[in-house]
C-alpha cells in the first residue's frame, strides 16, 4: 500500500512537470494562455420592421481575448455593426448572453449597463462622434466628466492623450477645425482616456483617405498595445484585417472563419 502511494509521487513530479514546460511553451507562443475577456454565447438578433423579420445575427459564439487585437470582418449588411453594438453594450439580442469580464452586460438594467460601460469600454466610430460645440481637449476630456474625475486630472489626462496621437498643437481647435483624420486622432485619444479594459472601433478609417487611414490604424494599435487593452475592430476591409492578431470573418449574420494570425500573436505576446 505504502509502496503504491509513493510509487505515485513521482509520477505526481512528473506530470507537474510536464504542464510546467507545456505551459512555458505555450507562453512562448503566444496568447494561448490569456484569458478570455469577451464570451459571446449563442447569441441572436431579429429586427423587426412592420410585418418583416430581418435576422441580423444568428448563433453567434465567439471569445475574445484580453489583449487581443482582434477584427471582425465581412461585407457591408452581413451583421458586423450589430455585432460590434452588441457587444458593447449599445443593442441587446434578442437570444442568447454576453459576458464581459465575467458579467452578463445584456442582463444589466441601465443605469448599471451605462456605469459598465464608462467604466470598462471607450468606442471608435466611423464619423467621429465628436461634438462640435467643444474643443479637441473637451472631447477627449468627456469621458472623464461622467466619471466624476476633477477638471485639472481631467486636462492633465486629455493632454496626455492628445499627445500621444500627435494633436497638442491642437488643444484648443474645435471639430470643424480640424481635418477626417485629425478628429479621428481626437475619436481615438477619448476612447482611451478613461483607460478602458476594451475598445471597440466601428470602420474607424472609413471616411479616411489611404495615407491617412494607415497613420490612424498605428495610432489605434500602438496605444492599445502599449496599455495592453483589447481592441475589436470591425472593417470590411480585408488589407486593415491583416493588422489584426486573429481575423473573425463573418457572412450573413454568421461566423464563417476564424483566422489567427501567428505572426502578429508573437508580436503581441
Ligand atoms: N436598427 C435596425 N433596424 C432594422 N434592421 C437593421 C437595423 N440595424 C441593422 N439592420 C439590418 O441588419 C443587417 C446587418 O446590418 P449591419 O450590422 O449594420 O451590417 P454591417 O455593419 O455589416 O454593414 C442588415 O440587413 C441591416 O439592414
Ligand atoms: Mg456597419
Amino acid at each position: 500500500m505504502t509502496g503504491r502511494i509513493w510509487g505515485t509521487i513521482p509520477t505526481i513530479g512528473g506530470i507537474a512537470r510536464l504542464v510546467c514546460r507545456r505551459k512555458l511553451a505555450l507562453r512562448k507562443r503566444g496568447w494561448f494562455l490569456l484569458r478570455d475577456i469577451i464570451q459571446i454565447e449563442d447569441i441572436s438578433k431579429v429586427y423587426l420592421i412592420g410585418q418583416e423579420r430581418v435576422v441580423a445575427l444568428r448563433n453567434v459564439n465567439l471569445n475574445i481575448r484580453e489583449g487581443e487585437f482582434c477584427c471582425i470582418l465581412g461585407t457591408s449588411g452581413s451583421g458586423k455593426s450589430t455585432l460590434l453594438n452588441m457587444i458593447a453594450g449599445l443593442e441587446k439580442p434578442t437570444r442568447g448572453n454576453i459576458m464581459i469580464d465575467g458579467q452578463c452586460i445584456n442582463k444589466m438594467s441601465e443605469n448599471r449597463l451605462a456605469r459598465f460601460r464608462q467604466e470598462h469600454i471607450g468606442f471608435i466610430f466611423q464619423s467621429y462622434n465628436l461634438m462640435s460645440s467643444l474643443t479637441a481637449k473637451e472631447n477627449v476630456a468627456m469621458p472623464l466628466v461622467f466619471r466624476g474625475v476633477p477638471k485639472k486630472e481631467r486636462e492633465r489626462r486629455a493632454l496626455q492623450l492628445l499627445k500621444s496621437v500627435g494633436l497638442e498643437t491642437h488643444v484648443r481647435h474645435r471639430p470643424t477645425q480640424m481635418s477626417g483624420g485629425q478628429q479621428q486622432r481626437v475619436g481615438i485619444a477619448r476612447a482611451f482616456v478613461g483607460q478602458p479594459q476594451i475598445v471597440f472601433a466601428d470602420e474607424p478609417t472609413g471616411n479616411l483617405d489611404t495615407k491617412t487611414r494607415e497613420e490612424v490604424m498605428r495610432l489605434m494599435i500602438e496605444i492599445s498595445r502599449r496599455g495592453g487593452r483589447t481592441l475589436v475592430m470591425v472593417t470590411h476591409d480585408n488589407e486593415l484585417a491583416q493588422y489584426a492578431d486573429r481575423v473573425i470573418k463573418i457572412r450573413d449574420g454568421r461566423v464563417e472563419d476564424i483566422v489567427a494570425n501567428a505572426q502578429r500573436a508573437l508580436i503581441n505576446a
